[in-house]
């Protein structure tokens, strides 16, 4: 029951209105018995500064943030964890003494996934696709859990440079190998785990994926998409065909969103509640 004493936690981003975090935070909060509700708030444009400091005194516990903001409401942190620092990106406020510390639970959310199915990445050669924020995220996540090699397959050179070159630099090692996604067949001949990190194949684009050559899924022997919207992507639809292991980014969502909660409330949650909300999940994308 709302009362008195309830706390608030929320998502700024714009838009925010078809987010699913609000039955992972809320769903959370009642199988853990706290007294929190957590509502999306909606931010113009030019106004994040202003909302960080509107919800810190509001006394509002923590927040999420999502497009556009992530890399924008840095400045109005009064500290940011070192991997989020190192990306570039926040996506996650903790209230502290004087304004809120950033983090990014999505490159944690990400590994939890991954552990979660039983998939390594230490150790692994990797194939990205992508090098937007979701791919750039993944490519960091490989250089802190010590991937042995990642090659990151994007559709424009110049960004899958930057991304490779960033990630060297924070690592201090020549872990990413930029290459043009039409360059797929000079990848060597062995298996890999593939991350899906480009925005093709998103509903309503179900029947699209990034690569559709049969010759490259055959060197797949798991294929992760951080896709979770269809819930089958034409990409693990091709990694199935191939004879690989495919997974979708529903987890990374849940294990973001679990990754916030405990970071807010200061509590570790139980494998047997997260497979709860991630039942609610399914449910609330009519699954
Ligand atoms: P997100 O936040 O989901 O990562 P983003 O930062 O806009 O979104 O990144 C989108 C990614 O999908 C990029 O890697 C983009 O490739 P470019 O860097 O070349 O733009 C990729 N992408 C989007 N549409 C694509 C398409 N039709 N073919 C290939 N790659 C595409």
């Amino acid at each position: 029951m709302i009362n008195g004493k309830t706390r608030t936690c929320g998502l700024i981003g714009n838009p925010v209105e078809h987010t699913l975090s609000p039955v992972i935070h809320n769903t959370l909060a009642e199988e853990c018995g706290h007294n929190l509700v957590y509502v999306p708030f909606p931010v113009e444009a030019g106004r994040v500064a202003e909302a960080v400091r509107g919800a810190y005194a509001l006394d509002i516990l923590g927040l999420n943030v999502t497009v556009p903001y992530k890399s924008e409401v840095m400045d109005a942190l009064v500290e940011t964890d070192e991997l989020a620092a190192r990306i570039g990106a926040v996506n996650t406020l903790v209230r502290t003494q004087g304004g809120y510390k950033g983090y990014n639970t999505d490159v944690n959310g990400l590994y939890r996934a991954m552990l979660s199915e039983g998939i390594r990445l230490e150790g692994e050669e990797i194939i990205l696709l992508g090098a937007g924020g979701a791919a750039r995220s993944a490519a960091f996540l490989c250089g802190a859990k010590n991937a042995s090699g990642v090659y990151l397959l994007n559709r424009s050179m110049d960004k899958a440079v930057q991304v490779a070159d960033e990630v060297n630099g924070a690592f201090g090692r020549k872990l990413v190998h930029p290459m043009l996604l039409s360059d797929h067949p000079k990848l060597p001949d062995q298996k890999f785990l593939a991350i899906q990190g480009t925005s093709v194949g998103l509903s309503p684009h179900d029947e699209d994926a990034v690569i559709e050559d049969a010759a490259f899924y055959k060197k797949i022997h798991t294929g992760f998409d951080l896709i979770y919207k269809p819930f089958t992507t034409r990409f693990m639809k091709l990694v199935a065909e191939a004879g690989g292991k495919a997974y979708n980014g529903l987890k990374m969502l849940l294990y973001q969103g679990i990754d916030a909660y405990e970071l807010w409330n200061q509590v570790k949650i139980t494998e047997e509640r997260a497979a709860l909300v991630y039942d609610k999940l399914r449910r609330a994308m009519g699954l």
